[in-house]
């Protein structure tokens, strides 16, 4: 881990308007911290009481590091208040989901009553196929309605999600349905991208291969002539919602049960399933889509990311449905058929809210202001950011751009582990291009030195988060002592494992990563799952994987490769190991640049040093390589 170093930072600043703040949820930042430090259980209390709990909780939070348990006693369903809350009021017949295609005109829109139909339904049709309370159910699918309702339809009858991005490979969706022994795998034919059909089932077929706990592919057919079906194992994602029951009673949860798994890359080749449980999870996602988004009653609310990230999980469905918004959803690309598309999106649907990735904002400089100049952004209300730095270029693009120098943008830090927003400005208050923000009320955050003292303003540190929180992550599935990992490194801290820097006002800039995940549009890579791909290639004998920078990705891979005895350096070979990782872990892990090398760096124990492979490609002094072989 890095030492604490400095850091230049810039002091500019803008401020929103007044009444952002005067007409938020929220009120004014200080006060609200003020109010949570005064009594945390109070504060976070009053919060989950807003929504339905079948029992109410007996404690708040226990707390035995690094072991927290939230709303303890408590029951609940966390569709129960997505859903039926929204139904028994005045919601009924609001749109709760607006999904429009990558055709104009390819639209479907559901209202609370008509989502809850389609998640009963399907929540019949699993509980038929014999999945019950505890079981693992993996969601492999595009980003169409069905996605929303099979999500939703294990969170009734307690079933735990396990979402598998559509971009990843069979490789990487064959660990993680093994490591979470699904019984189910629910897919589609195909997802649309590009005009492209991108078949989906047969990834799926090739994961299940070597499986053994998977009963049942469940498979939306999108496309005429239909998908032939072949055995007994594959059944049509609308014909079991057929002869079912229409009515289906929440489970009855218990505030700590899991409500879903989700892995995210790690610093080994296996990913962690990072678990997160109903209470808290509901009661974290809530406020945030509620307090820290500002939500209102007409606010259309699009976040692009896709369920299959934590993202999608918290603000796509469960922090908007909890909150009573309309969520849109499309599997239109940022850049198809035209740079446009989004923004005509956002004239055509009058979204209010959006919440992006810095990725895509660097594209679209890339593309010009022509492009979203063409369109009416004026319903815009709220921007948001996630997934890796906004450096101030971005910022302010997307400050003056799509913003119209009026709209606060909430560059929010946070990640699979934490389940919800820990660190942003706050609606109204001054916004610092670069700077992520404050903790938000409710998380107690710092940047301190290996020791875990907090280090002085500019002077660069790690993450740490001191208290524990109600969305926090549980355990990693399947391997506790990588969840304690998170908690022993500065105990009695979580360590988020990135490097940032505080200044005099307690703005936190996050600067990227300490360890060895690299971030890639936003999408999390572990180096060593790369590498490993690279390695169960024919041809190589050894690999390593750096993150290199890059204009619109943030980062990009490049890997290093030894090829094995009696095969010779090629650019045919370089593009079929591209096409290898390709195959095996999906699209975002495939490196932009291979080079062949004689041998890696190393240490003495055997380590791969991609420090110094990093600064030999960067042209910098790598640091103390004492530890180096050779
Ligand atoms: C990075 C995504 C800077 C960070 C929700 C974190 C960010 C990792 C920001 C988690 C931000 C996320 N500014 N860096 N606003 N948001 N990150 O698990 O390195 O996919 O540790 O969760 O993304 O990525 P994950």
């Amino acid at each position: 881990m890095a030492e604490s170093f400095n850091v230049k930072l810039e002091d500019t600043r803008y401020t929103p308007e007044k009444s952002y703040q005067e007409n938020s949820w929220l009120g004014g930042y200080d006060p609200a911290y003020q109010r949570f430090l005064n009594d945390p259980e109070a504060f976070w209390a009053d919060i989950a009481g807003e929504l339905e709990w079948y029992r109410p909780w007996e404690r708040v939070r226990e707390w035995k590091h690094p072991y927290a348990r939230w709303f303890t006693g408590a029951k609940c369903n966390i569709t129960h208040n997505c859903l039926d809350r929204h139904i028994n009021g005045i919601h009924r017949n609001k749109v709760a989901l607006i999904w429009r295609g990558e055709e104009e005109g390819d639209e479907r829109v559901l209202t609370y009553r008509q989502l809850s139909r389609q998640v009963l339904r399907f929540a019949n049709a699993l509980k038929k196929l014999g999945v019950a309370k505890g079981d693992a159910v993996c969601i492999y699918m595009p980003l169409v309605p069905e996605h929303v309702v099979a999500i939703l339809a294990c969170a009734r009858i307690g079933a735990v999600h396990s979402i598998v991005y559509g971009g990843f490979g069979a490789a990487a969706l064959n660990t993680r349905i093994r490591d979470a022994k699904a019984k189910i795998v629910i897919t589609a034919d195909v997802g649309i991208r590009r005009g492209k059909r991108v078949a989906l089932k047969t990834i799926v077929d090739e994961a299940v291969v070597n499986a053994p706990s998977v009963d049942h592919i469940i498979v939306l057919r999108r496309t005429k002539p239909q998908l032939e079906l072949y055995s007994e194992m594959e059944l049509d994602f609308y014909e079991i919602m057929e002869n079912v029951e229409p009515v289906c009673e929440p489970e009855v949860m218990d505030a700590e049960d899991p409500l879903f798994i989700l892995y995210t890359s790690g610093t080994t080749g296996t990913p962690k399933g990072i678990v997160h449980t109903c209470g808290g999870y509901m009661v974290g996602t809530y406020y945030t889509t509620k307090y820290i988004f500002d939500m209102k009653e007409h606010d259309v609310h699009w976040c692009t990311a896709d369920p299959g990230w934590i993202t999608g999980h918290s603000y796509i469905v469960y922090g908007p449905l909890l909150a009573g918004a309309t969520v849109l959803i499309t599997e239109t690309t940022p850049d198809y058929p035209d740079p446009g598309i989004w923004w005509r999106i956002i004239e055509d649907f009058g979204v209010t809210i959006f919440y992006t990735a810095p990725t895509a904002i660097r594209m679209f400089m890339k593309f010009g202001e022509e492009w979203p100049e063409k369109y009416n952004l004026e319903s815009l209300r709220i921007i948001g950011s996630v997934g890796e730095p906004l450096n101030p270029e971005a910022f302010e693009w997307y400050y003056r751009v799509i913003g119209k120098s009026a709209c606060p943008i909430l560059d929010t830090w946070w990640q699979t582990e934490t389940g919800m927003h820990m660190i942003t400005t706050t609606v109204g208050e001054p916004m610092k291009p670069g700077f992520a923000g404050r903790p938000i009320p409710g998380i107690v955050a710092d940047v301190v030195d290996k020791q875990g003292n907090p280090v002085p303003p500019k002077i660069g540190g790690l993450l740490v988060i001191k208290e524990p929180w109600p969305a926090m992550l549980r355990t990693v599935y399947n391997n506790d002592e990588r969840y304690r990992q998170y908690w022993e490194k500065i105990p009695p801290y979580y360590t988020a494992g990135d490097l940032a820097v505080k200044d005099e006002d307690g703005y936190i800039m996050v600067l990227g990563r300490a360890d060895d995940i690299i971030i890639v549009s936003g999408h999390n890579l572990g180096t060593a799952e790369v590498e490993s791909a690279l390695v169960s290639h024919e041809a190589v004998a050894e690999a390593a994987v750096i993150g290199v920078p890059d204009v619109v990705k943030g980062q990009a891979v490049k890997a290093f490769v030894i090829l094995k005895i009696g095969y010779q350096p090629s650019e045919k070979l370089k593009s079929d190991l591209t096409y290898h990782v390709r195959m095996s872990l999906g699209p975002i892990a495939m490196p932009a640049a291979i080079e062949f090398v004689p041998s890696l760096p190393k240490t003495r124990s055997g380590k791969i040093m991609r420090r110094v492979l990093k600064a030999q490609e960067m042209g910098i002094d790598p640091g103390d390589i004492s530890t180096l072989e050779e």
